[in-house]
This record gives structure tokens, C-alpha cells and sequence, in this order.
């Protein structure tokens, strides 16, 4: 009852909460195109199904409709392919005749990145805008760890968090080329009890996760179980009553598994089409696996620690993911990259690597550890965004 009085959008806890606010980020695209002068908005329309508002747009001189912005709800991105292309606008602007071969289907050219070597320190959700559309052939992270207990988190809410990994999600789809893979290590969280009189909580992080890779245009390929020594566990505190009083319903399993959860960017496109159409055929022969390969979703790799880092995943982890699910030369994105144990794992299997970490002193480690990744002629080529030089030492106290 007391919902009653709220908008939809208040409801739904969207970024953008009436329709000046949509307005407001439709009007910075336009300008974005240099078209504001000549266009104006209709009547912004929310539709809580697809969490999105749409902003339709008018030729100004003549109040017709010619376009729509579409806008995301939660993060306030506007989702390029949704909207109404400036090529588009500018032919209905100036009343040309659309061209009978713009509705054709246009041919999917295969698109071969030109990235380098590239690491970035900073927040994802500012560097990815900074890459080019289509410009990494595969993404493989693990996203960082929400922790509920306030003190101890960067986010004020499980919600906050979840819109966090959706505008990540989200920005890394339009760096992502067409059909490929993004892959991502997550598990669920165990929060810990506050006091003798509370139980411990389990959030099934995974399941939030997989929602949102759905509705930012992923297709579900594949849950892969990454499964740990039965000791790996043991430290979680999971199971120790259990295993003292043996009462039933006080069963916990001690969790020695994460996931590894596999999508593909949404593509008309079949898989085998990214194969037949690589323009470097040798490349596609010389990345073939060999045998020994995973062959059921169950896989058996020991954890691995660090002494900069305290929650890296295993290179065998990475080195496993990058030859099933990228072509040698390929671009590989980690954008929590950590010390970057993806990058070391693409640089062994002859793929290009973007990092990008936000705390600058695994940043510099990933910059001292590139050295050693590439040698020191081809660490020169390396991009740096925002990164301290990769020339110079580090010391971190
Ligand atoms: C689970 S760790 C990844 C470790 C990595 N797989 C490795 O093996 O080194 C997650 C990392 O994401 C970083 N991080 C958290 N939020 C970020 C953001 N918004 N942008 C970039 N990095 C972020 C954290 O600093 C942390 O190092």
C-alpha cells in the first residue's frame, strides 16, 4: 500500500526517475551528434518490462517523427543499437529518400581489432567508453567481491552493486565483437553472522548476475563448475557445526566450487560463421586445441594465491578459458583485472590483453609484471591509459 503513491520508476529504483530526466539524456546525445538545433523530443514513454525509457524524436521545423532514443532505465546509458542512428536522423532530417538498400540487411563484415597491449588504471565504467565499438574478441574477469557488511564494502546495497556489474555488463557488450564470448568467475558470497544470535546469509550472486547478462543482449551458453581440493573450503566455517553435532536441517555444505558463467553477445550470426569468416584461416588452424581439453563442464584446477593480490583466480583458469573461447592475435579484456592473470595467460597463448584495474598499485604491478610477460623490447609498445610510466620503478609502501 504504501508503494501506491510512487511512480513506476520510483517502484523500480531507476536512474531516471520522470521525463525531464529522460529528456535530459536524450537531448546529451543529440548534441553528442551536433543535431540539437535541429531536433526536438516528444513524449518520453517508460516501459518497465524491458527497464528502458524511449524518447521519440521530432524534426523540429515540422513536429514529425523521425527517430527514438532509447534509454536504460537503471544505469541512464543510452543503448546505441536500440537507437535511432545519426546517418538515419541526418536522411530523415534533410527528407532524403531512404536508400532501398538500407533496409536491406547489411553484411556482417568479420572486424579485426586493432588494439595493442593495452593497461588501464581506473573504473571500468570509465574506460570502456574510451575503447573503440567492436574492438575485443573476448572477455574473461572476475568481478569484485560484495562484501555485505557496510564497513567493509565499497557499496551501500546488494541493488547498488548488482547496477554496478550491469553498467559494466552493459559498456563491455559495445566493446565486445560480434558473437563473441564473455566469461565470468563469480560465486556466492557467504556474509558472515554479526553475533551469536544471528545465522550466516548466502547470496547467490550468480543467479543476480546471470539476469542481467540476459537482459544486456547475452545469450546463456554454458555454467561451468570450477571445483577446488575438498580443503579449499574449510575456512569458510561452513559445515563445522554440522560436522560436530550432526543434527538435521543444521546441514551446510562446505562450497569448494565457483562458477564460471559463459554468454555470447546476442548475434543473427551463428558461431560457425566467426570461423568460416576470419580473414587469417591460418591463425583459426594454428588455434585449435589439442587433445587433453576440458570435455564436461566440470573443472578440476587448484586455487591460487598472491602475495600482492588476495583474490586472484589460477593462470591455469585463464590459459583454459582464453584457447576455448579466443583465436591466436586475438584481443582478450579483463576489466577487474587485478594483478592481471589475464594478461599473463593471453601474452603465453599469442592474444593481445586489455587490463584494466582501478586501484593504481595493482595497476603498477600489472605494469612491473608486463615487463617480464613481454620482454623488454615489446613492453615498450605497450598502451598505457592513465597508468604510471611502465619505464619507471615502483616502490609501494
Ligand atoms: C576479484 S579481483 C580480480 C583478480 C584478477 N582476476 C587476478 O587474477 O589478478 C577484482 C578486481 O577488480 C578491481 N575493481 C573493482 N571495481 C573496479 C572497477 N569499477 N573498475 C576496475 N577495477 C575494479 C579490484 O580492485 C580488484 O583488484
Amino acid at each position: 500500500m504504501a508503494n501506491s503513491s510512487k511512480t513506476v520508476a520510483e517502484q523500480r529504483s531507476y536512474a531516471i526517475l520522470n521525463v525531464d530526466a529522460a529528456r535530459d539524456v536524450a537531448l546529451a546525445w543529440i548534441a553528442a551528434m551536433d543535431l540539437e538545433a535541429a531536433i526536438s523530443f516528444g513524449l518520453p514513454e517508460i516501459d518497465d518490462r524491458y527497464h528502458i525509457w524511449r524518447i521519440p524524436l521530432l524534426a523540429k521545423d515540422r513536429n514529425t517523427l523521425i527517430g527514438e532514443v532509447v534509454v536504460d532505465a537503471y544505469t541512464s546509458l543510452v543503448y546505441e543499437a536500440k537507437s535511432t542512428d545519426k546517418e538515419m536522423l541526418e536522411r530523415r532530417l534533410l527528407r532524403k529518400k531512404e536508400h532501398p538498400q538500407s533496409h536491406r540487411v547489411r553484411k556482417k563484415q568479420y572486424k579485426v581489432s586493432t588494439l595493442r597491449n593495452t593497461i588501464a588504471c581506473g573504473d571500468s565504467e570509465d574506460i570502456l567508453p574510451q575503447l573503440p565499438a567492436e574492438s575485443v574478441d573476448l572477455i574473461f574477469t572476475s568481478p569484485p567481491y560484495y562484501n555485505a557488511r557496510p564497513e567493509y564494502s565499497e557499496y551501500i546495497s546488494y541493488e547498488e552493486y548488482l547496477l554496478k556489474m550491469r553498467k559494466i555488463i552493459q559498456l563491455s557488450h559495445r566493446v565486445l565483437n560480434e558473437g563473441r564470448f564473455f566469461v565470468i568467475n563469480v560465486s556466492p558470497v557467504l556474509i558472515r553472522r554479526a553475533s551469536r544470535s544471528e545465522s550466516s546469509r548466502r547470496i547467490a550472486v550468480p543467479f543476480d548476475i546471470h539476469r542481467l547478462f540476459i537482459e544486456e543482449g547475452f545469450d546463456f551458453i554454458d555454467d561451468i563448475i570450477w571445483v577446488k581440493p575438498a580443503g579449499a573450503g574449510w575456512a569458510t566455517g561452513r559445515g563445522r557445526r554440522f560436522a560436530a553435532d550432526r543434527n538435521p536441517l543444521q546441514y551446510k555444505a562446505v562450497p569448494v566450487t565457483e562458477y564460471l558463467l559463459v554468454y555470447r553477445k546476442k548475434s543473427a550470426q551463428l558461431i560457425d560463421w566467426n570461423i568460416r569468416t576470419h580473414p587469417r584461416q591460418d591463425l583459426v588452424q594454428a588455434s585449435k586445441i589439442k587433445d587433453g581439453y576440458e570435455t564436461t563442464n566440470i573443472w578440476r584446477i587448484q586455487p591460487a594465491h598472491d602475495k600482492k593480490h588476495p583474490a586472484v583466480f589460477p593462470e591455469e583458469l585463464a590459459a583454459k578459458v582464453i584457447s576455448y573461447y579466443s583465436f591466436i592475435d586475438d584481443v582478450v579484456l579483463d576489466p577487474f583485472a587485478g594483478v592481471g592473470t589475464v594478461g599473463l595467460a593471453a601474452v603465453k597463448a599469442q592474444r593481445r590483453f586489455v587490463l584494466i584495474e582501478k586501484n593504481p598499485e595493482y595497476t603498477a604491478e600489472i605494469c612491473q609484471r608486463a615487463r617480464i610477460w613481454l620482454g623488454k623490447k615489446e613492453v615498450e609498445d605497450v598502451f598505457l591509459i592513465d597508468c604510471p610510466s611502465i619505464y619507471e620503478d615502483y616502490s609501494f609502501s
